[in-house]
């Protein structure tokens, strides 16, 4: 009865080659037809395994192209532009008798400390003489004695009086000082000042255009070129320089508004000079685990946009936040901490030593728009400008110094839009039961359905069996009854 059920099913079933394998009249053509279908099932299961190998190891493309956004507007990067120098000289040799001391927050706690070791020197000259490395040689009436002395009377008390935020906060540049009165963006329309919000980094005051801090909308522009673009007129003030980093100028950042600004992926800029930036943007879209670019969406507490520099420079102070219960200077972490100083300094060394950056698991992020720049420069202010300078914003220094101080920035998109990078899966589900059924079509001519048809079989014969078990045990309880 099996046997009966077999053949039927061989003589119906959609796996053309089976019903040749067992209903061929002649022995040497069903045993062709054997060693054909075998032949199918093995390299169906082998390109079966393959597809399925694909699919697991999820591979993707990515895509690049041009987009302008439908409304034609390009969201603008956020222009960070920060002061070489450290300390404003004006500030640092400001006795306390100056009513400007108070005016401009001079007064820290710690210069009560300074005025104790020596009377003869100004706040701002002993706080430079003791936190600066070379402290000694670059403020007056300042020796290694003296900074000795400063340094172990700040160190005295437990709780820290000297603030370095405070100090680097206070003594730098301020923006209204730098700030001409001529900013555009784009060319038709003014900025003002107060557009330039003040970012604190462990190099001094930064102040950063378009940060899309407090609130403001991140700004667009519908137009590729400088005149799209920001443009603005700043004084680098080098006649106020004290310590910086070997030069003066400024050092100017475009990056992502919201995300943490990293110092070394800017440019510099020196005084007397029109610099042009023209950037391009490319935004970037990654697939998360379990593909290759395994990014994250991961949100840093105090930091409103998530970038992998943002992340290491966060993680840094992470670790030295708990081996040392002190913040570093400019890192926002989620913690109201004394700002690292003299108290703290052997810790910090010493934890900035041991730090391992591999431990911080900063992936890198599913969404990101990187800034290239490419920079010019020429020579400013030209005669013509020098006079509309005088003329129109009141600003009546000799070219000699217009040149030595004053920068010219312009910073445009070279191409209305940006590159979009695309990351997108490649084989997905869909595809590899296409494959499949492809596969198995054409090897062994059944589909998904075919399959069933066995599963139907299996059950068909399964229940006869058990009708048949069930009657011969009914049978034999019958005989014995009998
Ligand atoms: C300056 O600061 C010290 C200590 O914080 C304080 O005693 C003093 O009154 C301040 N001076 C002024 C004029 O505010
Ligand atoms: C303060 O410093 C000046 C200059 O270095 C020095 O001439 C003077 O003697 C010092 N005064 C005290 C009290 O140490
Ligand atoms: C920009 O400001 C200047 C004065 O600072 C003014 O003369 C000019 O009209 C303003 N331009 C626009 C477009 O608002
Ligand atoms: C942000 O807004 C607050 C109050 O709304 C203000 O005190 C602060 O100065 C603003 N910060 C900046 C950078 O404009
Ligand atoms: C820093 O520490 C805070 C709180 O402990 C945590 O939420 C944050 O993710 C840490 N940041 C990094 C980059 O590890
Ligand atoms: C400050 O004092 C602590 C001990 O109280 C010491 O470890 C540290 O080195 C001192 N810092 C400086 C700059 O001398
Ligand atoms: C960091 O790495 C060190 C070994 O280099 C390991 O002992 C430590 O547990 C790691 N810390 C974290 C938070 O993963
Ligand atoms: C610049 O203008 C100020 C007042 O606005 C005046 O006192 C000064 O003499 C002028 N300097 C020059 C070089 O014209």
């Amino acid at each position: 009865m099996v046997a009966a059920k077999w053949r039927k099913f061989v003589s119906d079933t959609t796996v053309h080659g089976l019903r040749y394998v067992f209903e061929s009249p002649s022995r040497f053509r069903r045993l062709i037809w054997l060693l054909l279908l075998l032949g199918a099932i093995a390299i169906d299961i082998y390109l079966l395994r393959e597809s399925v190998q694909k699919y697991f190891s999820k591979p993707f493309n990515t895509e690049f192209t041009e987009v302008v956004p439908e409304n034609g507007e390009v969201s603008f990067p956020a222009v960070t532009i920060c002061n070489l120098n450290r300390f404003v000289k004006r500030k640092i040799n400001m006795f306390e008798n100056d009513e400007d001391f108070h005016k401009m927050g001079l007064n820290l706690s710690a210069c009560e400390v300074v005025n104790k070791v020596n009377k003869s020197m100004s706040c701002g000259q002993g706080l430079l003489c003791a936190f600066e490395q070379f402290g000694w040689a670059l403020a007056e009436n300042c020796n290694e004695n003296i900074r000795q002395q400063i340094i172990t009377a700040l160190n005295r008390t437990k709780e820290p009086i000297f603030n370095p935020e405070e100090f680097i906060g206070n003594f730098g540049h301020d923006f209204a000082e730098m700030f001409l009165h001529y900013c555009r963006f784009p060319v038709s329309q003014n900025c003002t000042s107060a557009d330039f919000h003040q970012t604190l980094t462990k190099n001094g005051r930064c102040f950063t255009f378009n940060s899309g801090k407090n609130g403001t909308k991140v700004r667009g522009t519908k137009r590729a070129g400088v005149s799209g673009g920001l443009s603005v007129i700043l004084d680098a003030q080098a006649y106020e320089n004290t310590v910086s980093e070997f030069s003066r100028g400024l050092r100017v950042v475009v990056h992502d508004p919201g995300a943490i600004v990293n110092l070394d992926k800017g440019f510099n800029v020196f005084p007397g000079s029109h610099t042009l930036a023209r950037i391009n943007a490319i935004k970037r879209e990654r697939l998360p685990y379990p593909y290759k670019s395994d990014c994250t969406r991961r949100v840093l507490p105090k930091i409103p946009r998530y970038s992998r520099d943002g992340c290491f420079i966060q993680c840094k102070a992470n670790v030295t936040l708990k081996r040392c219960g002190c913040r570093e200077i400019g890192v926002q972490v989620p913690s109201n901490s004394p700002v690292c100083t003299f108290q703290h300094e052997f810790c910090v060394e010493q934890s900035e030593e041991s730090h391992n950056p591999f431990n911080c698991s900063c992936d890198i992020p599913c969404e990101e728009t990187e800034y290239l720049s490419q920079v010019s420069y020429s020579q400013f202010p030209d005669d013509g400008a020098s006079k509309v300078l005088k003329y129109m914003h009141a600003y009546n220094k000799s070219i000699k110094h217009q040149r030595e101080n004053l920068v010219f920035l312009q910073v445009g998109f070279q191409r209305h839009g940006y590159t979009l990078m695309k990351e997108s899966p490649s084989y997905k589900i869909g595809s590899l039961m296409g494959d499949i059924g492809g596969n198995m079509g054409l090897f062994l001519g059944c589909s998904l359905l075919t399959l069933f048809e066995f599963v139907d079989l299996a059950w068909n014969i399964l229940e006869y069996q058990a009708n048949k078990k069930k009657s011969v045990s009914q049978e034999k309880m019958g005989n014995e009854a009998v």
